[in-house]
């Protein structure tokens, strides 16, 4: 196991319920810290050769977890980055444990209202195909919003510009290095 890193040395990692904007977000938290970019589900897609619905698919949802497992785990040995998990990655105990020893994790947090939004009516994620969004999405957010909030830091994104998300971000970033004062 590689020794951890100082918390500024760490990659960041996003967790959150779908349509939250974590691609988004992490792509321009990534600019502004003149990181690299990674996207958990496109290193799925491309380790598997297979998109993330055909995983669930062919494969079920037990070897997506698995797959996410693994990937994740390669990611988080790479040099620091700014990285989006995918929405359930965070809930898997020991891919959970293993963000929380390698990485800062930041949970991007919204209203319900605001993710039914986001997510859209078509969507190719194949947790909400054929179903109602706004009911999986609440009964994900009673399941999972416990968990999220062992996350490091909470960012309250709502309905303001990614870029509010990211100043945001950053502060509470700056603020868990400062020194304690006192
Ligand atoms: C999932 C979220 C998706 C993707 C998969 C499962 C989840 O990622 O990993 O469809 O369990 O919430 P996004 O959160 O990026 O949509």
């Amino acid at each position: 196991m590689t020794p951890e890193r100082p918390p500024g040395e760490r990659t960041i990692a996003l967790v959150g319920l779908m349509g939250v904007g974590k691609s988004t977000i992490g792509r321009r938290l990534a600019q502004a810290l003149d990181l690299p970019f990674r996207d958990a589900d496109q290193e799925i897609e491309a380790a598997a050769g297979r998109s993330i619905p055909e995983i669930f698919a062919e494969r079920g949802e037990a070897e997506f977890r698995a797959g996410e497992r693994r990937v994740i785990g390669r990611l988080l040995q790479e040099p620091r980055h700014v990285l989006a998990t995918g929405g359930g990655a965070f809930m898997d105990p020991q891919t959970r444990e293993l963000m929380k020893q390698r990485a800062v994790t930041v949970w991007l947090k919204a209203e319900l209202d605001v993710l039914v939004r986001r997510v859209g009516r078509k969507t190719t994620r194949p947790l909400l195909v054929g179903k109602d969004a706004r009911a999986v999405l609440q009964e994900l957010m009673e399941r999972r919003y416990p968990v999220y909030a062992e996350a490091d830091i909470t960012i309250m994104t709502d309905d303001r510009p990614a870029t509010a998300a990211v100043d945001a971000i950053l502060a509470a970033l700056a603020a868990r290095l400062e020194p304690a004062v006192g």
